[in-house]
């Protein structure tokens, strides 16, 4: 039985928001678009005329659209900063939301909004999209079927030269650590099944970069089970590119899992390089991936009153080893997750 669409609030259709608003949210088979918010007026006109949202359903403000519309959620594809001011206007009312990634600009405003979707009873959900690709889920099912035995250690490379002239992140601190390697530090959790639980960052400016903050970063992690697993990144970096979602390595007592070049290896070698082999892996189908999954499982979390895979509460571990980063960089130590969002509750991870 078909179920009757949920009213969804976007705010936010400048760069991601646009293809946002014009390829799923206005497309969803679970919500009906209902308003759109933007506080630059040609970002709201080229989203609305590109979605097909009529004049009276556009909106300067998010306060003006709650005060025209009925809505049942609201999606905020704005500067992470932003984030906390739409979440309290939007519980507030009595609506669901789904931020993008990074959930927020600081931790406490991240701990508010966790606070404030228990105190509403409503749903919080993060749109980790990463998570969502069909590579990905590939990695995760190979590694809990046992396809390399048990699972030792894991690094991951993410070299691209991204140009965000005029964005954001042109001035932001950190750029690559807090609004590229969440994404990265989420998947290596959904794939692994282990949290983070202690990180040791340096962060780095190449001399040749122009970003005006660090988008260069060296990282050790250690993970639920004292799994270390390393990152190494630069968002500047010109020459041999990675994927988006980096390239990997997986150590397992028998053999390596890998994704590089976008493509799934499965690496087996015996003791002084014998027999060895590497198997290309064909990704599993997909249902529904990057967005229009989150945006479903935002949809499907409303609908049960069930916490959704990328909720808010489970973010906080991602998005608290981000900020575990940014603190060990600054203090030149290592911090443990329970510093930032403390005591880890263990989700019980499958060995
Ligand atoms: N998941 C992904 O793959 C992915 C990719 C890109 C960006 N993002 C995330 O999406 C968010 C937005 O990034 P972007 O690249 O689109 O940034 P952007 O700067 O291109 O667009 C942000 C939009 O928000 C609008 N805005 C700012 N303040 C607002 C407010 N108070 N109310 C309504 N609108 C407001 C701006 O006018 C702009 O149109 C960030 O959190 C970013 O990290 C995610």
């Amino acid at each position: 039985m078909n179920q009757p669409k949920l009213r969804l609030i976007q705010c936010g259709v400048g760069g991601h928001g646009f293809g946002w608003v014009r390829d799923t949210s206005s497309q969803s088979p679970d919500f009906d678009l209902v308003a759109i918010v933007d506080v630059v007026p040609d970002n709201l006109t080229k989203a609305g005329e590109a979605a097909d949202i009529p004049e009276e359903r556009r909106f300067h403000s998010l306060e003006a659209a709650l005060a025209a519309v009925d809505a049942d959620a609201v999606l905020t594809v704005t500067p992470p900063a932003v984030h906390i001011e739409h979440a309290r206007l939007a519980f507030g009312h009595g609506l669901h939301v789904m931020t993008e990634k990074p959930i927020a600009g600081n931790i406490e405003d991240a701990r508010e909004m966790l606070q404030l979707a228990r105190d509403n009873n409503r749903q919080l959900v993060v749109s980790q999209n990463y998570r969502y690709s069909a590579a990905i889920q590939t990695l995760k099912a190979l590694l809990h079927e046992g396809a390399i035995g048990e699972f030792g250690h894991g690094h991951m490379d993410f070299y691209i030269p991204a140009d965000f002239t005029g964005s954001f992140r042109e001035t932001m601190e950190f750029p690559l650590l807090v609004d590229m390697a969440i994404h990265h530090l989420d998947m290596i959790r959904a794939v692994t099944g282990r949290n983070i639980v202690k990180v040791t960052a340096q962060s780095f400016r190449p001399s040749w970069s122009w970003y005006q903050h660090d988008p260069g970063l060296k990282m050790l992690m250690e993970l639920e089970g004292g799994i270390p697993f390393s990152y190494s990144g630069d968002w500047s970096a010109r020459g041999r590119i990675t994927s988006w979602s980096g390239d990997w390595r997986l150590q397992g007592e028998s053999g390596s899992l890998h994704y590089e070049g976008h493509k799934i290896l499965l690496g087996r070698c015996e003791k002084w390089m014998k027999n060895e082999t590497l198997e290309t892996v064909e990704p599993l189908p997909l249902e529904r991936s990057g967005v229009q999954a989150t945006l479903h499982l935002f949809a499907e979390a409303i609908r049960s009153g069930m916490p959704a895979e990328i909720s808010g509460e489970d973010n906080i571990h991602s998005f608290g080893a981000v900020m575990a980063g940014v603190q060990s960089a600054q203090e030149n130590r290592t911090v443990e997750l329970r510093e930032i969002i403390g005591e880890i509750h263990h989700r019980g991870h499958r060995e």
